[in-house]
């Protein structure tokens, strides 16, 4: 790699074609690749994304410059493709930009480039009950950076995971999520135990059965990881159970579409409140990204506040959420399986809705530990690892 990138970037940017020509345009350059393929490159974006000791601090490999402090009509006064491969722009006031030829592909925006990018993306895999439950030893996770790394991009795909042969003292949780990151913490504390109480501050802490939900809809931005530790589980029942919550949307999308409509439009308020505190958050249930993707689930039946809706939305706001819920229940989505003293879930909270049976206190002891650690967390720690 051209040193000169490296102040740009801490990732490494391989050469997938040689730059062969540079042809000035007015208001741009063409590229020409090894490859065939030509990249415009507009004056601004250009000068904005110079790589250079002044425009970028070498110590953080941040912007220090400002476009706005650059004329907007500057243009190149000189460009070619230098001895080292690079395109070299000299720009009619006198500063000098490099771009490496491995980064500037990484970045062109021609039409083949950004499909190559979106065909690079990670592809999320949509589950169903046949799922291949992807399951990783903990010691692996713990001392190979290979092992963790599988398991973190399973996170991320499946968005569902179990982990085998964990410890089962109290607190062993901590040191496997602090493998990805910082624990977030939150009312229920850094850890959260799951056990029968007679004083609970949640359904969660009773023996009912917990219908299928994300955990803190209460909150602006829900968990992206919960990690759910098996302690003991004697007590009969309290058999785990989860589904994919896009894999859900996507078929009520195709069966159902205004139910679907429904639950991405009409705000719902998720509520969680004790003697010290109360959480409220009002967003619908279904939540799509920029490109009209299914990104995130928000439900718990427990926490929902009553419907507040015009008069003319709410049926269709019941007969959509009755919908949602029933397709929760079908069998062909719900993966059932009772957990063991010693492991672990760990799931994409945002994503996969997860459920516990109803359990019987009286017959045997049953406890779980748990805590969250947030998506940004998880996909930062895999371009790390990945690097
Ligand atoms: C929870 C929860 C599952 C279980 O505490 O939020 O979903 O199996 N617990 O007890
Ligand atoms: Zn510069
Ligand atoms: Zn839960």
């Amino acid at each position: 790699m051209n040193p000169r990138a490296a102040v740009a970037d801490f990732r490494r940017y391989p050469i997938i074609s040689a730059l062969t020509a540079v042809h000035p345009l007015v208001d741009r350059v063409l590229v020409k690749w090894a490859d065939g393929r030509t990249s415009p490159f507009h004056h601004p974006w250009l000068r904005d994304n110079c790589p250079c000791a002044e425009c970028v601090y070498s110590v953080t490999r941040e912007q220090v410059l400002e476009i706005v402090d650059v004329p907007e009509n500057l243009v190149p006064a000189i460009t070619r493709v230098d001895t080292e491969g690079c395109l070299r722009i000299d720009w009619q006031d006198g500063h000098v930009s490099h771009f490496d030829p491995g980064w500037l592909r990484a970045h062109a925006y021609d039409d083949d480039s950004r499909a190559e990018r979106r065909v690079g993306q990670p592809k999320r895999q949509l589950w169903d009950s046949q799922l291949q439950l992807p399951v990783f030893e903990y010691q692996a996770v713990m001392d190979d950076p290979q092992a963790l790394l599988q398991w973190l991009l399973a996170l991320r795909d499946t968005g569902l995971t179990q982990v085998r042969g964990m410890p089962t003292e109290p607190g062993a949780l901590t040191s496997i999520a602090k493998r990805i990151s910082f624990i977030r913490e939150s009312n229920f504390g850094v850890l959260f135990n799951v056990q029968s109480r007679a004083d609970a501050d949640s359904n969660a802490y009773t023996a009912f059965n917990l219908p299928l939900h994300s955990d803190l809809p209460t909150r602006e931005l829900q968990p992206g990881l919960q990690f759910l530790h098996c302690l003991v589980n004697d007590a009969d029942g309290g058999e785990s159970i989860f589904v994919d919550g896009f894999a859900i949307a996507v078929a009520l999308r195709q069966e159902d579409p205004e139910a679907f409509q429904a639950l991405c439009e009409i705000p719902v308020e998720f509520r969680n409140k004790d003697r010290h505190s109360d959480y409220r958050c009002l967003a619908p249930i279904i939540a799509l990204d920029a490109m009209g993707q299914v990104s995130e689930i928000r439900m718990a039946n427990f926490l929902r506040g009553p419907f507040d809706a015009s008069a003319e939305q709410m049926p269709s706001l019941y007969r959509a959420y009755r919908r949602l819920i029933a397709m929760t229940r079908e069998a062909r989505f719900r993966l059932v399986q009772r957990l063991d003293p010693g492991q672990m879930w760990c799931f994409d909270n945002r994503r996969t809705l997860h459920a516990r049976n109803a359990f019987d206190p009286t017959s045997g002891a049953r406890h779980f530990q748990g805590c969250y650690v947030d998506r940004d967390e998880l996909l930062s720690r895999i371009l790390v690892l990945q690097r």
